[in-house]
């Protein structure tokens, strides 16, 4: 048997990069996936990739009416969720004194608040026993250039992690969180940066990782499904670090 088999995975943001590549390992491993992102041609193209029967909802994180639609769906599909990936991100870095507060809004609205009722609304729907997994970044512990607001959006959902893990014991929910370090995914393209740049980025990341290189967004995956499956039955509360060895430099 599959190590997912005959659960239910959500996971935000599962049309793109690291919760892409999840959504397939989640469903390769047996289970029943929702993926929810923004744009709808992409969350297309991931449901083929995806395979398996999974469902592809379209909705802004940040706008709190697309939880409430996402476990209306999930309920009336499935009647209940055993893992919840909340990966939906994004990251707009710049020097602090450019910080507009539309910008800084953006940030905390996906990237915390949409984690935090986005995981408390689906809890009536979870079955005792599930997983929860957030996915934060190397950068709320290594402070790195012009990361400050996205660092502290993920630092609030590493500390929503800490909470919940106890919280939700009596109902052996296990809440565990992901860091990652530089992956290559989509969200290096949406930084904007012109080639040059990028290939400067792409250098300084790597030479700064242990490993020598950057992560591949299978690596995360099997990270994820470590945390969603039954393999990590004694892991809440923990903090995973997937970056190459990053965080300690
Ligand atoms: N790649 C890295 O190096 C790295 C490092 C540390 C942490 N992370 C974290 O890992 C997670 C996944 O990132 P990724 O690298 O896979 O980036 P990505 O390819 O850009 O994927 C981000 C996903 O989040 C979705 N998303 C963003 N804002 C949303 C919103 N308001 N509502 C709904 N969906 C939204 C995107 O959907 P649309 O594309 O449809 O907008 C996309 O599916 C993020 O939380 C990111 O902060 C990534």
């Amino acid at each position: 048997m599959s190590s997912l088999s005959g659960k239910v995975a959500l996971v935000t943001g599962g049309n793109s990069g690291l919760g892409l590549a999840s959504a397939i390992a989640f469903a390769q491993a047996g289970a029943q996936v929702v993926i929810v992102g923004r744009r709808q041609d992409a969350v297309d193209a991931a449901l083929q990739a995806v395979g398996h029967d999974a469902v592809g909802i379209t909705g802004d994180v940040a706008d709190l009416d697309t939880h409430d639609r996402v476990i209306s769906e999930i309920t009336q599909r499935f009647g209940r969720l055993d893992v919840y990936m909340a990966n939906a991100g994004v990251a707009l870095l710049e020097p602090s004194s450019q910080v507009s507060v539309e910008r800084y809004d953006r940030q905390f609205s996906t990237n915390a608040r949409g984690v935090f009722f986005g995981v408390t609304k689906a809890l009536p729907i979870m079955n005792d026993g599930g997983s929860i997994i957030l996915v934060s970044s190397i950068a709320s512990a290594k402070v790195l250039e012009g990361h400050a607001v996205y660092a502290a959006s993920k630092a609030a959902v590493e500390a929503f992690a800490r909470s919940w893990a106890l919280e939700l014991k009596g109902r052996r929910i296990r809440v565990n969180v992901i860091s990652p370090g530089p992956f290559d995914t989509p969200i290096l393209e949406k930084l904007g940066l012109a080639s040059e740049a990028r290939a400067g980025l792409d250098a300084a990341m790597a030479a700064a990782i242990p490993l020598a290189r950057m992560g591949r967004p299978n690596e995360l995956a099997s990270a994820a499904l470590f945390l969603a499956s039954d393999e990590s039955s004694f892991v809440t509360g923990a903090n995973l670090a997937v970056d190459g060895g990053m965080a300690l430099t």
